[in-house]
Order: structure tokens, then sequence, then C-alpha cells
């Protein structure tokens, strides 16, 4: 696995060092509705999109839908083993086939057959049309291909359902390397929903997702966070993707920094307390177990005990207590552990914030052709034990909702106000920090390749 990894790594790293300088960025992708409108046919009908878990559709007939611009999709699986992606249009007269409920993210369900509210028509699992009301009216004939669900790629990669437009696109799985061969030793497939929420925001679905993908923001957005250790940390150019992670704490190794111990005298203590705080004002990048066993550091180890073996003691005690319930966390070597960081920003408006046992996603898409505004969603996934997962839905929460707690709501303010600041006749446009956030660049260098427009430019 080591070796491929590797292999993986240098493949990537020549572009990645022309992206290193300093660069800036037009306000265009932001904020023109014509560009916009063109990410419709030169970027959303050319990428591969994530729509919803594997697991949300576990049996035959079972289906949900994703809508993207103008285009709604039905993702149903129609085997033990297969799943299928239709356009959701009648071929009749072009009724949509599921309607989404109102304010639902998506329709989802379990169907034997796909039957049109219009005129009646009916589609097997499969996409045949097995009914047409008076097809002998036809006089030329219906032919089944002109009447069936047309067909859209799709396929499964880390637990997701994934969907192309494109019918000639390259395979899923070359598509995200090389993120997915540094994320598969993490087992992503193994987790589940623990909450998974969505809104819509002012601001186009690019900031939304360039809020997420840089730690250069934690010290300012969340101050707080400055109490339990340093938050700095790199982002590197992976292809079409984009990691980043955190810089190692002093006196200790790369690979043990992914998950944090706090800082200060007494690492014991601030570990506790960084659980704690992020455990009640987050809701994510931990579980009920890491936060159980963070409780117990002062009990089980004594005053002075180095921040390395505090962590040590902390993951090994959880990863104990958890696969005495039956959850066990998959075990990676500490160099893949180093190289995947500690999230990926998967071409072009997904994010998987990875972790042993848990995992934080967002995902960004347009919200009409509107470029002030995107859909944007969070979620929450965690290792559970086998038939003690929780049932979650897509809860639509405003950014002023409770539930979002404190943290995430410190970065939601932020989008609006970037949106319309970038409108200012007085900004000249992004300016990323180079080593902070080379992500935001990477992301525009490779919209410019899809969209032939808004590539970064030398900032000097
Ligand atoms: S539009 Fe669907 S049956 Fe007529
Ligand atoms: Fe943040």
């Amino acid at each position: 696995m080591t070796e491929t990894v590797d292999n993986v790594q240098r493949a990537v790293s020549a572009p990645a060092e022309a992206l290193a300088r300093p660069m800036t960025i037009g306000v265009e992708a932001y904020l023109s509705e014509e560009y916009a409108r063109a990410e419709r046919d030169k970027l959303w009908t050319n990428v591969w999109q994530q729509v919803g878990r594997v697991e949300e559709i576990p049996g035959v007939g079972d289906f949900l839908t994703y809508e993207i611009l103008d285009d709604s999709l039905i993702i149903v699986r129609t085997a033990a083993d297969r799943i299928r992606a239709y356009h959701n249009v009648c071929s009749h007269r072009g009724r949509r086939l599921v309607d989404t409920p109102d304010g639902a993210r998506n329709a989802h369900g379990q169907r034997r057959q796909f039957v049109c509210g219009f005129h009646g028509w009916r589609y097997s699992l499969e996409g045949e049309n097995t009914f047409a009301a008076e097809r002998e009216d036809w006089p030329c004939g219906l032919t089944d291909e002109v009447i069936s669900l047309k067909q859209v790629q799709v396929d499964t990669w880390g637990g997701w359902v994934w969907i192309n437009l494109d019918p000639d696109c390259e395979p899923l799985r070359q598509y995200l390397e090389p993120a997915a061969t540094l994320l598969d030793p993490f087992q992503l497939e193994n987790m589940r929903y623990r909450w998974r929420k969505w809104l819509v925001f002012d601001c186009n679905w690019k900031v939304a997702l360039e809020a997420f993908m840089e730690t250069y923001h934690v010290p300012y957005t969340h101050p707080e966070f400055m109490n339990f250790g340093n938050f700095l940390g790199w982002a590197r150019a992976q292809g079409k993707h984009s990691n980043i992670g955190y810089d190692a704490p002093k006196g200790m190794d790369e690979n043990q920094a992914k998950l944090r111990v706090g800082s200060g005298p007494d690492a014991r203590r601030s570990t506790i307390e960084l659980q704690n705080f992020t455990w009640e004002n987050s809701n994510t990048n931990t579980t009920r177990t890491l936060v159980d066993a963070a409780r117990r550091l002062t009990e089980e180890l004594p005053e002075g005990t180095p921040p390395g073996e505090v962590l040590a003691h902390w993951l090994a005690s959880a990863r104990r207590d958890d696969a005495a319930r039956g959850v066990i966390w998959p075990t990676v070597d500490p160099r893949d552990v180093a190289q995947a960081g500690t999230a990926w920003q998967i071409f072009p408006n997904f994010q998987i914030g990875h972790a042993l046992n848990n995992m934080l996603c967002y995902s960004a898409r347009p919200f009409g052709y509107d470029p002030d505004k995107c859909i944007f969603e969070a979620a929450v996934y965690e290792l559970f034990p086998a038939g003690e997962e929780p049932a979650t839905e897509w809860e639509f929460t405003p950014a002023d909702d409770p539930r979002w707690r404190t943290v995430l709501p410190q970065d939601f303010s932020n989008m609006a106000a970037v949106q319309q600041g970038m409108k200012s006749r007085g900004f000249s446009g992004p300016k990323p920090n180079p080593y902070r956030e080379r992500s935001v660049v990477n992301l525009h260098h490779n919209l410019a390749t899809y969209m032939g427009t808004g590539a970064p430019s030398d900032l000097a």
C-alpha cells in the first residue's frame, strides 16, 4: 500500500509546485451570472458528483433523487449488486417522474416501478417503458429506445454513490485519484451518518466550500480554538483535488498531528478541554468514545506526561473501548495518515474530512443560476456497532438555527460578507496564502480547465 501511495504522490507533485507561487484569482467565477450559466454545460455535466450514501438505498427498488441546476436524477438499486441512475424525466412529454416534496433536499423511497403522474406511462427499475397508454396510436411505432429512461453514469467509492452526466467520462476511480488511494485505508465505506443538515447560503458555492478548505482562518474566525493549541496547517494540490492537514506541533511527528492533543503545560487537561469544547460546540470531528476516553486522561496518566504519550494513550484506550462494543477502527500506516492529512477537497464540490472512526463532510452546489446563492450540506459520519446506526434525514437548518451550535455559525458568518465584499470596486481579487490556502488556487486552476476562463495568475 505504501509503495502505491508514494507513486501516486509523485505523479501529482509536478503541477502542485507550479501553484505554490503567490497567485490571484479573478472574481468572475464567483460573481458572474454568465459564468454561473456556463457552469451547467462546461462543469456540472462533466464531473463526478457525490449524490448520497450506498446505505441509503439498501434494497432493490430503493431510490433517491439528486438535483444539479436543471437536471434531476433518479438513483435506484435494481439488484443486490447493481445501482442505476436515470434522468428524472418522463420520455412522453417531459414531466418530472419523481417529485421532490416541498422543502425537502431530495425525494427518496421504495418503488417497484416508476409511474408518470401525467398520462400514466410506466417504467421498470431497469428503465424500460412497460406501459404507454394506447401505444398503437403511433403508427410509426414507439421504439423501446425512444421511450425508455435515459441512463446516466453511476458508480460507488468510499460508501458514496457518484454520478456523471457525461456518457464518455473517465472511470470514477481514475477521476478520484490520488484521493481514492490515500483514503482507502480509512475504510470510509464503513461509516454511517450521525447527523446531516443543509441550508441555502447567500453566496456562490465556491465561497462556501473555500471557507472550509484552509486552516488560515482558524485563529481569527474561531479564536476559542487558540486556547487549545495551534490549528494552522498546509494545503497541497493533488491533481484535480487537494488536501489540507495540520502542521505538526513542536516535538511531535507529523503523522501524529491528525488527532489533536491540547497544548499548554498539561496536555491531559487541555485535551479534555478541547474534546469537551468540540463535542458541545460543534458536534463534529470527535465521537462519544473519544470524548469519554479523553475525560479519563487525568485519572489514567500522571501529571507531566509528554503530549505524544498523552495522544498515544488516549487513542489506544478509545480504540479499545470501541472494539469492546464491536466497533473496529481501521489500522492505517502512520505515513499514510500523514500524507492523507485531515481533509480532501474532491473536485469540484465535495470535501471529505476523514479520521479513523468519524468524518465530517461538506458539499456545495449552485442554487439555480443566481451566482449569489448556493445549497450547502454538512454531514458527520461515524463507525457504529452493527445495527445501532441512527436513522437520519437531511434536515433543513438555517444558519441561525441553534442546532448548528456555535463553531460552524462562525464560518457561516463569513459567507454573504465575502460574496458582497468581492463585488466592491475596491477589491482586486482573492490572494490566497500560497502555503495554507493553495487548495483555493488549485480549485480555480482546475475550474479554468473546464470553464476555459478564470485561471489564477501570478500576483506579482
Ligand atoms: S408526460 Fe409522462 S406520461 Fe405524459
Ligand atoms: Fe472554520
